[in-house]
């Protein structure tokens, strides 16, 4: 009994392992073909010409990102630029590119060495 419990949980986190890469390897899409010109697909605004306006992503929370997201969508937040691109995102679409900013890994380094 307990063998069929782990197969099938095996099963299960072997799915949602995949579900996740999927839902990263759509974001990544998103932040390749839109995002890139201004934040960079790696997150780091250093690409655009007004770059000094754009902010970094990388390693940001990713529930940090969906709710600006959001808020730029539903005009709660208002920005020339980011509500027009907000507008054209799925829900699903601000989850997938949340998850592909938040998930690059970036160093921190100690100030005070
Ligand atoms: C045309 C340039 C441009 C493009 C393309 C663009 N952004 Fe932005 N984004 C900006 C600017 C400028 C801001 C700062 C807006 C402000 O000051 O409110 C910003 C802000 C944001 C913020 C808020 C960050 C924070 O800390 O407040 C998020 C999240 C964000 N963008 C995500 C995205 C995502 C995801 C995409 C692609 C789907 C994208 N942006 C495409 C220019 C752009």
């Amino acid at each position: 009994m307990i063998n069929y419990i782990l197969i099938i949980l095996s099963f299960f986190l072997f799915f949602k392992q995949l579900v996740a890469d999927e839902d990263l390897d759509k974001g990544k899409v998103i932040a390749e073909n839109i995002c890139s010109v201004c934040h960079g697909v790696n997150g780091q605004a250093n690409t655009g010409g007004n770059s000094v306006l754009v902010p970094h992503l990388t390693a940001q929370n990713e529930f940090y990102l969906i709710e600006k997201l959001k808020d730029y969508k539903s005009k709660k937040l208002e920005h020339h630029q980011m509500s027009l691109i907000a507008d054209m995102l799925s829900v699903d679409d601000i989850k997938n590119v949340s998850k592909w900013y938040s998930s690059i890994k970036i160093e921190i380094e100690d100030i005070e060495k």
